[in-house]
């Protein structure tokens, strides 16, 4: 698809983003071990098929039925293909009882190979976690690796080895559903964040009973869809596909991810499922990628549909020549890799090379040495829902909260603020607070705002006042009347779980109109309103929402929400996230990113903006930008020293004050803009960022390390650096800091 320049330039420049220690290429680099190729020796075309194919778990109970459909009378179906060796992993089955049945069935075929049981363990599994561009907002990798540990340790006590997780796309307009489950607009936020995940989630070693193997997914560009439509195709330059888009898949590659999943959409008209210069010429031939690529639900069958395949042996041929060693759902492999290898328009070497990727997978995860590792009765009592992930939930839920707007101070809340009025179909709602991948969350582990505010004894009237899309007949007037008896309203509105995730793109991402009603008459009691919004994207706000003197992005916190929230309500916790997507004015000006290119025309701050890049009805820039986030106290940063020159290094120092009356965390960001080059470049790129935790009054000096390849691109040839004066800014946000300056030699 690409020139063979661009091949060979990636491999030459070593680490994406360099300056972020990748690391070595992680467990995955070992051979194959003798079982394995004893195993390949032993086995028919049909039985090494049948380790390829992988289906939805419907033998083992999960929370709620998934797919009622399926499910029903699929299970004596599905042990008996796993007896016949025609399944080599199942999917989002939960619980002991179905797995030691499933893994019987697959002791029974003739040569033992057991099953791998994988799970979408995105944010958490019967413990949820805030969703993952929640929890980006607090810029914290520690963090998310401890939230991945501690999902493993629950998966591993419910019987899975492998998590479809994390997910690395990363997406710049927010009316794409899946916003939601990645790490948000930045490409270097979403590589730190992919690898702390990736460290959570495998440890050091797979063995470890608690571990699970991670899958970084889509590969690749699935977060480009034309106009953040799903499934959509991509059109996508060269340079934006390997800065912004590719560059969190390699760097979880380098830091040893053991799975990779194929993507849905196309890439310049070759579907990534279909895509051999993705799946092999880069992924293999540059990247040394050893582990083994499974392509999403039926990807390989939507070949068809995408017109790239004729039917459904031709969707499995030209999937499985591109790359795809596993294919979920389709049962295509099994149908057709037999014959296509018979043919010989499947080599046995690529089938045995598929077949042992996976077998490699199964032996590192232990079930060679150990079919019933992670089954056990005992572990799904004693490690799941535990004290310690509860309050993990409510501390990530806490420190995922971003504190938009605090016109007055209106926040922190006293702890006895008189009397509140909570308002809006969020209010007292235990089903939307994990948000998206919440089926095989508990709901019973949900806590819902007004039961976060319950367990602090005040006093507080709850009215719903609207739904999340219909209004309530009397919803509005029971509202008003509330919120005129209160002292203080909290507004718990915005989108409901279901409206973002997969499938879920909206046209206009606002907060739905009745709940917009419900603001506007809320605020006009002049009461002081506190906007709690709900929400799995980036918004677009308007009106009494956005003029509201208060306003906390909330996201899908995960099952310990309501504690999270009242927790940043009352000063508990002093809010210390940064946006990771930017709140733009209008649904219009998506996809709208802060690291966007500067144009021929770029419209000044101050003055007439005629014939400029803007929009007649607003301003080209964001409401709330990408690393905003206020906190209870104040922060200034000073100091800031950059030498005139770098050559191969430099420190880039800053002193970050509190200035203000209370303890507090900051989020010290470095951005630069390289001015002058071969290809323009953003206005502004994310660099580094640093968590300072500073009590009134302190000061501390934060230093940063850049090297050259922070400052390289995607040029004609592939990677380049280009000497020349490049901008920078030590800031608090992405629009934010004093503008500094050194030269490039
Ligand atoms: C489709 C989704 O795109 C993917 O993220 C998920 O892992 C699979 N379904 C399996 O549930």
């Amino acid at each position: 698809m690409f020139p063979a320049t661009d091949r060979r330039t990636v491999l030459k420049s070593g680490a994406v983003l360099a300056g972020l220690s990748l690391g070595g290429a992680g467990a995955l680099a070992q051979q194959p071990s003798d079982r394995v190729e004893q195993l390949i020796a032993r086995m028919t075309p049909e039985e090494k098929a049948g380790q390829l194919s992988s289906f939805s778990d419907q033998i083992r109970p999960i929370g709620k039925p998934f797919n009622p459909g399926l499910t029903a009378g699929g299970i004596a179906e599905q042990l008996q293909r796993v007896r016949a060796g025609q399944v080599g992993m199942l999917f989002n089955g939960v619980g002991y009882a179905g797995a030691k049945a499933a893994q019987d069935a697959a002791m029974q075929t003739r040569l033992k190979i057991p099953l791998i049981f994988a799970a979408d363990v995105i944010h958490g599994l019967r413990t949820a976690y805030p969703l993952p561009i929640a929890e980006a907002c607090a810029f914290d990798p520690d963090l998310a690796e401890r939230t991945a540990r501690a999902a493993a340790l629950e998966s591993t006590a419910l019987g899975i080895h492998w998590t479809f997780a994390p997910m690395v796309d990363v997406a710049r307009d927010q009316r794409w559903g899946r916003v939601a489950e990645g790490s948000g607009e930045d490409p270097y936020l979403g590589i730190m964040l992919a690898k702390a995940r990736v460290r959570g989630f495998q440890g050091a070693n797979l063995k470890d009973p608690t571990r699970v193997a991670a899958c970084a997914k889509h590969f690749a560009a699935y977060g480009a869809v034309s106009a953040g439509m799903d499934y959509n195709q991509t059109e996508i330059s060269r340079p934006t596909l390997h800065e912004v888009h590719l560059a969190p898949f390699q760097a979880c590659v380098d830091a040893g991810v053991a799975t990779l999943m194929s993507a849905f959409n196309d890439i310049d008209g070759v579907p990534a499922s279909g895509n051999k210069w993705l799946m092999t010429d880069l992924l293999r031939g540059e990247w040394s990628f050893k582990g083994m690529v499974i392509g999403d639900y039926t990807a390989d069958e939507e070949l068809i549909a995408h017109g790239y395949a004729a039917d459904g042996r031709d969707a499995a041929l030209k999937a499985f020549n591109a790359g795809m060693d596993m294919t979920i759902q389709s049962d295509l492999f099994n149908r057709h890799l037999p014959d296509l290898v018979a043919k010989g328009e499947v080599s046995a070497a690529r089938l045995d090379e598929a077949v042992r990727r996976v077998l490699r997978l199964k032996e590192q995860v232990g079930l060679f040495d150990d079919p019933y590792r992670s089954i056990s009765r005992r572990a799904e009592r004693s490690s799941v829902a535990t004290p310690a992930m509860l309050k993990l939930s409510r501390e990530a839920g806490a420190r995922s909260i971003v504190l938009l707007k605090n016109d007055n101070n209106l926040l922190p809340l006293r702890k006895n603020p008189g009397r509140i009025a909570l308002i809006g179909p969020f209010g007292d709602d235990r089903d939307n607070v994990v948000g998206t991948w919440a089926f095989m969350a508990d709901r019973e582990l949900n806590v819902s705002i007004a039961q976060g505010l319950a367990a602090r004894k005040l006093d507080v009237t709850t009215v719903k006042g609207s739904d999340v899309l219909e209004p309530i007949a009397g919803g509005i007037e029971a509202a008003v009347a509330a919120a005129r008896a209160a002292d203080v309203v909290l507004l718990a509105i915005g989108e409901s779980q279901i409206m973002s995730g997969e499938a879920q793109s909206r046209t206009d991402i606002v907060v739905p109109a009745p709940q917009m009603a419900l603001a506007e008459a809320v605020a006009a009691t002049g009461k002081p309103v506190v906007v709690l919004l709900r929400h799995g994207r980036a918004l677009a706000l308007h009106g009494a929402v956005a003029n509201a003197p208060a306003i906390l992005a909330t996201w899908f916190l995960g099952s310990r929400a309501g504690e999270s929230i009242a927790d940043v309500l009352f000063g508990d916790v002093n809010p210390s996230a940064k946006l990771s997507a930017s709140f733009p004015h209008e649904s219009g000006q998506q996809p709208y990113f802060y690291n966007h290119k500067r144009t021929g025309r770029p419209a000044p701050d101050t003055g007439s903006q005629e014939y400029k890049a803007r929009y007649r009805e607003t301003r080209n820039e964001a409401l709330y930008p990408f690393g905003h986030g206020l906190s209870y106290t104040r922060f200034a940063i000073e100091g800031v020293t950059v030498p005139a020159r770098m050559t191969d290094r430099m420190e880039v120092t800053a002193t970050v004050r509190n200035t203000g009356a209370r303890a507090g965390d900051e989020v010290v960001q470095l951005y630069i803009h390289d001015v002058v080059a071969s290809h323009t470049r953003p206005v502004r790129e994310l660099k580094g960022f640093q968590r300072v935790s500073l009590a009134p009054g302190q000061a501390k000096r934060v230093s940063f390390t850049l090297v050259r390849d922070d400052l390289r691109f995607w040029g004609e040839e592939g990677w380049v650096v280009e000497a020349g004066l490049f901008h920078l800014w030590v800031a608090a946000s992405s629009t934010g800091g004093e503008r500094q300056q050194f030269e490039l030699a």
